[in-house]
């Protein structure tokens, strides 16, 4: 049985990143395989957790390659090798433009955190959706997985998951709720469910007409 072969980007922390290592090996992602983690940082704490975890890793840092184009042929090269189906932006922080996301059409999924369209695009990342959530005075945030397109956060949504706004939240204490009701639940069901399909047509199980 061919599963899809999975790559996560990551900037940091990595604890959707550890998310997803631990939905596959509790079987909440059956159909897919982590192979390859690429931080855009060395010393991203989400590298250590993917060694650990035996999964290969890449660092590709914009800032070590002169241009968005060459930092993006580095990555390319890297998931190519690796000949991989399927790519999660988790904790992501760099740019990706249209000349890479068209490369991969509905091949690349992010997790944002907040519910798409409110506190998403350009500016609107980690720390500062839930500043702009309790600016605003929302009494429910919560998290988006969506399809990566040339536009920040603009993609197909795939999953959302609700979270309540609590009296006294900080952003901090937001952010930690929304990525343990929210995050690290829906990015795995997403993966699996994406995997799933991938599968399948690897399999040629997916029902569609196979070549004699
Ligand atoms: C989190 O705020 C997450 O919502 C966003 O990136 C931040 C760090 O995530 N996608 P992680 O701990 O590196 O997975």
């Amino acid at each position: 049985m061919l599963k899809t072969r999975i790559a996560v980007l990551v900037s940091g922390g990595g604890t959707n990143l550890q998310a997803l290592i631990d939905a596959q090996k509790s079987g909440i992602i059956k159909n897919g395989e982590i192979k390859l983690v690429v931080s855009s940082s060395q010393n991203a704490f989400a590298l250590t957790r993917a060694k650990d975890a035996g999964v290969d890793t890449a660092v590709v840092s914009r800032k070590d390659l002169q241009t968005q184009q060459a930092f993006e042929s580095e990555i390319k090269k890297v998931i190519d090798e690796y000949k991989i189906d399927l790519i999660v932006m988790a904790g992501f922080m760099s740019i990706l433009t249209k000349d890479f996301t068209d490369m991969y059409p509905d091949r690349i999924i992010n997790i944002h955190p907040s519910l798409i369209p409110s506190f998403c695009g350009k500016g609107y990342y980690g720390i500062h959706v839930h500043e702009a959530a309790l600016d605003y005075g929302v009494k429910v945030t919560g998290a988006t997985v969506h399809f990566v397109n040339e536009i920040p956060d603009g993609g197909r949504i795939i999953m959302q998951k609700a979270v309540q706004v609590r009296d006294g939240d900080t952003p901090q204490s937001l952010q930690r709720r929304v990525m343990e009701e929210a995050e690290w639940k829906i990015l795995p069901l997403s993966v699996e469910m994406i995997s799933e399909k991938f599968a399948a047509a690897k399999n040629g199980t997916d029902g569609m007409l196979q070549e004699r």
